[in-house]
């Protein structure tokens, strides 16, 4: 009863791109990337392979999973920091259309690495105080499409995918529910906004004709931007904190923890976040060897994957904690699937 995930579901692109085939162009090596990173290899969209289609695809097996109509959705929330359009139409709304949930209102929400638990929790917002309705929350990315491929420090790092989730509430209609279990942080340091960049916005002021007209903008290639250390250290200080204050609130304790799902970033932050939290590794969801980091999609795509591999059992005690450019934070504790 309350506030439940109905069904889960991923999409990886067929098209996968190794360190190996990395270092045939740029000054690196398998050994390096693995050793720093922890990553292999990563999908990347192929042709005609869009943000949109992933999310669509996502959410169809989520949807298919879940038992759920297409019609049936009253909210689909997308988290991308690469939506198909830039910045409309929402990509949310590019598959609402897709998917044919003729009754879902639809938006995209940006807060990077860490918006889907921020997706989450405004979906869990929307059944809660609309019971009886269920919503699509997706993260959905290509960021492999817009990072600086000349740039060894930040190309090797990313991958492309997309994860999503039925979200449902079964209380009568029109009460508001009670029953939500999950607790869930989100947090912001706007003092690092400079660690991660990608130019291309507004704040690029336009060149004026004498006339005060606004010239067209000048075709300029949008570049990403990565502080790599000062990220890394604000993602080991911050991930096992968020987790912690999570237990801490619900006066319980990491080591009751069956799984903790964090963000696929790095394998030396997920190592060193459990050796913060003292838990051993191996409660901690990993992929990111094959997936790299997916940025929005990484949570949802380890949470579809440990459903499907029966590792994500009923009543399990799981945290879902993750970070991103912003800075950005947040962390959801709830009871599988429950929240
Ligand atoms: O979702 C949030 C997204 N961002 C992140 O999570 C990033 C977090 N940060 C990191 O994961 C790590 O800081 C990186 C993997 C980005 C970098 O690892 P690092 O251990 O912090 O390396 P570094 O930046 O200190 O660089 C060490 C050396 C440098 O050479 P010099 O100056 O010591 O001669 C780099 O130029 O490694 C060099 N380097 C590379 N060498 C081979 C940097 N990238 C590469 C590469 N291959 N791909």
């Amino acid at each position: 009863m309350g506030i439940r995930i109905l069904g889960t579901g991923s999409y990886l692109p067929e098209k996968v791109v190794t360190n190996e085939d990395i270092a045939k162009t740029l000054d690196t090596t398998d050994e390096w990337i693995y050793s720093h990173t922890g990553i292999r290899s990563r999908h990347v969209a192929g042709e005609g392979e869009t943000t949109s289609t992933m999310a669509a695809e996502a959410g169809r097996r989520a949807l298919e999973a879940a038992g759920v109509k297409p019609e049936e959705i009253g909210l689909i929330v997308l988290a991308t920091s690469s939506p198909d359009y830039n910045p409309f139409p929402s990509t949310a709304c590019v598959v609402q259309g897709m998917l044919g949930c003729v009754n879902a209102g639809a938006f995209d929400l940006q807060a990077a690495c860490a918006g889907f638990i921020y997706a989450l929790e405004q979906a869990r917002g929307f059944v809660n105080f609309y019971p009886g309705k269920k919503a699509l929350v997706i993260g959905a990315e290509s960021l492999t499409r817009v990072l600086d491929w000349s740039d060894r420090s930040s190309c090797i790092l990313f991958g492309d995918g997309a994860g999503a989730l039925v979200l449902g509430n079964d209380e009568a209609p029109g009460v508001a529910s009670t029953k939500t279990t999950a607790h869930t942080i989100l947090g912001a340091d706007g003092k690092g906004s400079h660690f991660i960049v990608r130019t291309g916005g507004t704040r690029e002021a336009p060149k004026f004709a004498e006339s005060g007209v606004p010239l067209p903008a000048a075709v300029e290639r949008p570049e990403l931007t990565l502080m790599g250390h000062d990220v890394f250290a604000f993602a080991v200080k911050t991930l096992s904190k968020v987790a912690r204050d999570l237990c801490d609130t619900l006066g319980t304790s990491p080591e009751e923890l069956d799984r903790v799902f964090a963000h696929q970033a790095n394998g030396r932050i997920i190592e060193a976040t459990a050796r913060r939290m003292k838990l051993p590794l191996s409660k901690f969801w990993l992929n990111l060897e094959t997936t790299a980091n997916t940025s929005a999609a990484s949570v949802p795509i380890s949470l579809d994957q440990a459903v499907r591999a029966g590792e994500l059992k009923d009543g399990m005690k799981i945290v879902m904690v993750g970070f991103g450019a912003g800075l950005t934070y947040a962390g959801t504790y709830c009871t599988w699937p429950n929240l």
